[in-house]
């Protein structure tokens, strides 16, 4: 298995630019299976996850062409199979949302149960509510849901239980073809949803309040083809911002999206961080300051993000003061402060492994490290530039499912990072 070994102590300066949404490009792969006509994705971002996605819609038999620049064209009516077998769903969460588009589209779905990271038991039963919900008949049988409908799904009046990308991005694409008028309550809001609605209406769908806790979908009878850019990953952009705060650097991010960080940068002010946002990105300077300590709870769209969590955690482990750091999306996404206090940090959890106190240190020494979700194995890059000395991050196969050239774009910074490569 690769490696990253990285050289501590260097302050990251320059520019780089953001790679599109894993997590808008993902659902709008899934989306294409709604369309009779052919669905072009560009800028989507070169990842193991998009790879996953594709190798599920070739299995189906559908036929995805790939150009030199990540723009994907997919032709849904080439589709062979109805069944998303479990050796490719198990490997990434997201490759669930296949389903909800074949059953609309085609009547019929077989889909393994998904696999995902290790953060949580992760269940899908809002997806599934959501489906019958729209008149699906589903049943679970080793490990596979079987979906099926005869005719239409037929729209309806839904409530999430609670706030779910996943099942939110879900039941609003099987609901693009249902009959009627479909209200979706409590959904989430997040960016990519808004970005995936809007893929769908370029293909004809009608839909409205994405991006609002209510989404409208007035269901129509087919959808054609279409071609959508996907909108930039705010997590790739705010894990490079929160690098450069943390090595006391300063980085522009090109192409990122100051509207969708909103609470991001704020935090980063709140460390000592001076934030420019420009036309064509954002930009932070730490001026070789040491970040101050900042709390923070994760929590639904706008609030502060999960996926950004194990950075920021970094980034207080070295800085002036202590902080709490609440996590309320997921069980067990602190798998990654063990590795930092092996590193020198003073991390300590309590109420039942959802608070971080973090009290700051004056710097980490380098470890050899290792990860098992992806965020939190990002997060150890960083720890290993802030540190002294040199690190080694093993087990680098979860970086490679969500940040694309990682080591490429981090040199580009300064960093002094190589990837080992095993034979
Ligand atoms: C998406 C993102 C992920 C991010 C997360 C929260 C993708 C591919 N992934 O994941 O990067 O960390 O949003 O912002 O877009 N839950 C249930 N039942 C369900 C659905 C969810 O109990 O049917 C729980 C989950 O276990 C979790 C919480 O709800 O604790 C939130 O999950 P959800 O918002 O659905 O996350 P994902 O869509 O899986």
């Amino acid at each position: 298995m690769d490696k990253l070994y990285i050289k501590g102590g260097t302050r990251l300066e320059g520019e780089v630019r953001a790679s599109g949404a894993k997590n808008s490009a993902l659902k709008m792969l899934a989306a294409s299976l709604l369309a009779d006509g052919p669905v072009i994705i560009e800028n989507v971002p070169h990842l193991r996850d998009i790879t996953t996605m594709i190798e599920i819609l070739g299995s189906l038999g559908v036929e995805v062409v790939i150009d030199e620049k990540m723009s994907i064209e997919i032709h849904a009516n080439t589709i062979k199979s109805y069944t998303a077998t479990y050796d490719l769903v198990k490997t990434m969460r997201a490759s669930f949302l296949v389903l909800g588009p074949l059953l609309a589209h085609f009547g019929q779905a077989v889909v393994s149960l998904p696999g995902g990271c290790a953060i949580g038991p992760r269940p899908v039963d809002q997806h599934l509510r959501g489906l019958e919900a729209l008149g699906a008949k589903i049943e679970m049988s080793e490990g596979y849901v079987r979906a099926s409908v005869a005719g239409r799904l037929q729209a309806t009046k839904f409530r999430f239980d609670f706030s779910t990308v996943g099942g939110t991005e879900h039941i609003m694409m099987a609901a693009t073809l249902a009959e009627g008028q479909t209200v979706l309550e409590n959904c989430a809001r997040e960016p990519e949803i808004t970005d995936l609605a809007e893929c769908l209406n370029a293909m004809g769908a009608d839909i409205v309040g994405q991006g609002t806790d209510t989404i409208t979908i007035n269901g129509v009878a087919s959808l054609q083809g279409c071609k959508r850019r996907v909108i930039a990953d705010r997590v790739e952009a705010a894990t490079f911002l929160i690098a450069a705060a943390a090595t006391g650097g300063r980085v522009k991010v090109k192409e990122a999206c100051a509207e969708h960080l909103e609470i991001v940068l704020d935090k980063l002010t709140e460390a000592g961080a001076e934030i420019t946002v420009t036309e064509d990105g954002i930009e932070l300077d730490m001026k070789g300051r040491r970040p101050k300590a900042v709390s923070l709870v994760t929590a639904p769209y706008p609030a502060f993000p999960t996926d950004l969590q194990a950075q920021m955690m970094v980034m207080n482990s070295i800085a002036e003061g202590a902080a709490n750091v609440k996590e309320t999306i997921f069980e067990n996404r602190f798998m990654h402060v063990h590795e930092i206090n092996r590193m020198g940090a003073n991390i300590r959890l309590e109420e039942n492994n959802t608070l971080a106190i973090v009290e700051g240190v004056e710097s980490l020494q380098a470890a050899p490290v290792m990860a098992n979700d992806l965020r939190a194995s990002i997060s150890l890059v960083i720890a290993g530039m802030v540190a002294q000395g040199d690190t080694t991050v093993e087990r680098i196969y979860h970086i490679d499912r969500g940040y694309e050239q990682v080591e490429e774009k981090l040199r580009s910074l300064g960093a002094n990072i190589e990837r080992i490569q095993s034979r």
